[in-house]
């Protein structure tokens, strides 16, 4: 049997998915790739200290335990290539119009977010103990008061299946991790490239107040989006540092 299996808990509701999977991972011997999953999460979390909102069983929201399958990669900026990946890979059968990755690790239709991803890590002084990969995707709704959201349904001609996808992302994830030592970082990178948003387009930026015009050229190794701006300088930027004005 693969050492690849998942762990499925099932939740009526929760408040967070990656809460109570992190709770688990410090308290508990936790079986890697442990699953947790729920139609119904009240106080979901997103980056930068933002809620994530989802109405009752209008989303897939999930959270999976990564124990340290490779300690440095795990680390960089190769865990978020690897989940948005497999959430192209689940959304792919689907054959939805105009599905690419906004750098961090967001999923865009039509230039409206459908997916967003969350990655929180437990350390153990210096170490890496493990890392929790959470997922919310709209899959029948959004969010009302979110403009800049879009759900599958409102794209997809069929109707949709919220529990289909939730499995293909979790067979997903798993198949990407169980190939992730053995695949070079720069092939994984060349195929988030592919995919990337704004990729060889002039687009505008703001960063620290000041709005300017570029060209997204790639993702450094260390995750940083460089930009080749008007003027002709590379710059480089971490998520923090920037947004698009899409
Ligand atoms: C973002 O785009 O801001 C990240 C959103 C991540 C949301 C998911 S839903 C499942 C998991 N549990 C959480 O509390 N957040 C993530």
């Amino acid at each position: 049997m693969s050492e690849f299996q998942p762990n499925i808990i099932r939740l009526d509701s929760i408040g967070s998915t990656n809460d109570y999977l992190l709770e688990l991972a410090k308290s508990n011997d936790v079986a890697p790739f442990t699953v947790v999953c729920t139609p119904h999460q009240t106080h979901g979390k997103g980056q930068r200290g933002r809620t994530w909102e989802s109405t009752p069983g209008d989303q897939v929201t999930l959270s999976m335990l990564v124990n340290s399958i490779h300690p440095s990669l795990d680390q960089g900026f190769g865990l978020s290539m690897l989940s948005a990946l497999a959430i192209m890979d689940a959304l792919q059968p689907l054959e939805l119009p105009q599905v690419q990755i906004k750098w961090p690790n967001d999923i865009y239709i039509q230039s409206r977010k459908c997916a967003g991803i969350l990655i929180e890590r437990i350390w153990t002084g210096q170490r890496l103990q493990c890392s929790v990969i959470g997922i919310g995707i709209n899959v029948q709704n959004r969010p009302r008061e979110l403009a800049q959201a879009i759900s599958l349904s409102e794209v997809s001609q069929h109707k949709l299946d919220t529990a289909q996808i939730e499995s293909l992302l979790i067979h997903h994830l798993i198949a990407r991790l169980s190939t992730w030592i053995q695949t070079p970082e720069n092939v994984i990178r060349n195929e988030y490239h592919r995919y990337l948003l704004g990729r060889n387009e002039l687009l505008t930026f703001e960063s620290h107040g000041a709005v300017f015009s570029g060209v997204i050229q790639e993702i450094n190794t260390l995750g940083q989006l460089i930009i080749r701006d008007e003027s002709g300088e590379f710059r480089h930027f971490l998520p923090t540092e920037i947004t698009f004005v899409l």
